[in-house]
């Protein structure tokens, strides 16, 4: 056995740019709240302006993070000269059309996950794409899960060769689920594989980037005691294969009661495999390789860090004008497994078979394909 510290592994910590560009926030809820701030806080990230549909919730946050200006209305926030990139926290209803409002009024912007739980927005989505790149600006999606301190690690070390070709990912949810009965989640069908699942979804996607996606398989089901008024199936099982013969596997059997544990990952390659965990503590990332098991120094964690992360890689890409890892294009091919996964669900399981979904890679210019 051999442990590595900080020093000796990739650097899998958030990186902000040395001179920031502002960052406007829209929402003042849960997440923004909890994970948004924090983050920024803790990292460095300049949040001079906050906007909500409640401007009381808008001043009580920017109260308790020292926000000096409170806008009354979005478009108020919009028109603030101060602000070069926003930050959206609201809710997946109406968030495409504040992303287009920020870009017409000349914003960078960083999107909540997931980026649309509505197929039919896929062409808007690659309009406004272009748009955005027309004049100059970088739209990119919350898919801070990129930067929980193991996973990033783990894509490092594949990107590096590390285990050589990926040929199978397995994610098992370990953990209860968050509060779902009677939030606005029971009005997201398909819950679990259209919003929550995104993280593991499209995790797996970076780890098996540069391959085309050939079939998807996901199931539900209602589990046994599930109380009637949580709307959504507790049980979650999605799957997909590339045309390389990998596979990506990730599994929630209900609300786990677990006291330990946490979301265990397994990346198996051709020449050694990545084992690890991210959540609830968990975080941890070993290499098992040529006989020996390097176990990492994995510093932080997904909540708040990830959230550093994600906003980081947007402002580093703005200050050195390139594509962001988590750019809007990269990611519409990760609502595109969800939407296949979801495909498949509703027929219970059948395979649904993509047409030309390519895993493209977040270090190159991402191909927009509605
Ligand atoms: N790990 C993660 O990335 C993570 C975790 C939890 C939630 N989320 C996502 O974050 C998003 C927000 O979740 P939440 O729990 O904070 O929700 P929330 O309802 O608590 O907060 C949403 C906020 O946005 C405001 N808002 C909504 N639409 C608006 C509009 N058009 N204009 C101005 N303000 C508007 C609401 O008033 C509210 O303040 C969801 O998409 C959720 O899936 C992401």
């Amino acid at each position: 056995m051999t442990a590595k510290a900080l020093g000796d592994i990739p650097d899998h910590r958030p990186l902000i740019p040395r001179d920031p560009p502002a960052v406007g926030l829209i929402g003042a809820g849960a997440i923004a709240r909890s994970a948004h701030l924090p983050a920024y806080r803790a990292w460095g990230v300049p949040v001079v302006a906050v906007a909500s549909r409640d401007a009381a919730d808008a001043r009580a946050l920017a109260a308790d993070f020292a926000i000096t200006r409170v806008h009354s209305t979005v478009e108020e926030l919009l028109a603030d000269p101060a602000v070069a990139v926003v930050d959206l926290a609201t809710g997946p209803r109406g968030r495409i059309d504040l992303i287009e409002a920020a870009v017409s009024a000349g914003k960078h912007v960083l999107a909540q996950k997931p980026l649309t739980i509505d197929e039919a927005d896929m062409p808007r989505l690659a309009e406004i794409v272009a748009g955005a790149r027309a004049r100059g600006l970088r739209l990119a999606v919350n898919q801070n899960a990129r930067w929980a301190p193991a996973w990033r690690l783990a894509t490092l070390l594949v990107r590096g060769g590390a285990i050589g070709e990926v040929v199978g990912i397995t994610h098992l949810h370990d953990k209860p689920l968050p509060p779902l009965a009677s939030t606005p989640f029971d009005a997201v069908p398909h819950m679990l594989l259209a919003d929550y699942l995104v993280h593991w979804i499209d995790i797996s996607r970076c780890w098996l980037e540069g391959a085309r996606v050939d079939a998807v398989w996901a199931s539900e089901s209602r589990v046994p005691q599930q109380p009637a008024s949580a709307c959504n199936p507790w049980n979650a099982d999605v799957r997909f294969r590339t045309d390389r013969g990998a596979t990506a596997v990730v599994r929630i059997v209900g609300d786990s009661r677990a006291t330990g544990g946490g979301c265990p990952f397994w990346i198996h390659g051709t020449e050694g495999t990545l084992r690890g965990s991210v959540l609830r503590g968990s975080d941890q990332l070993e290499l098992d390789r040529d006989g020996d098991v390097t176990t990492f120094a994995v510093e932080g964690q997904w909540f708040p860090d990830g959230f550093a992360g994600a906003m980081g890689e947007l402002l580093s890409a703005v200050v050195s004008d390139r594509e962001p890892e988590n750019s809007l294009a990269h990611v519409l091919a990760t609502a595109r497994l969800g939407f296949a996964a979801v495909a498949s669900a509703e027929e219970d399981g059948a395979p649904v078979h993509p047409h030309d979904l390519l895993l493209t890679r977040a270090t190159s210019e991402s191909v927009v394909t509605p």
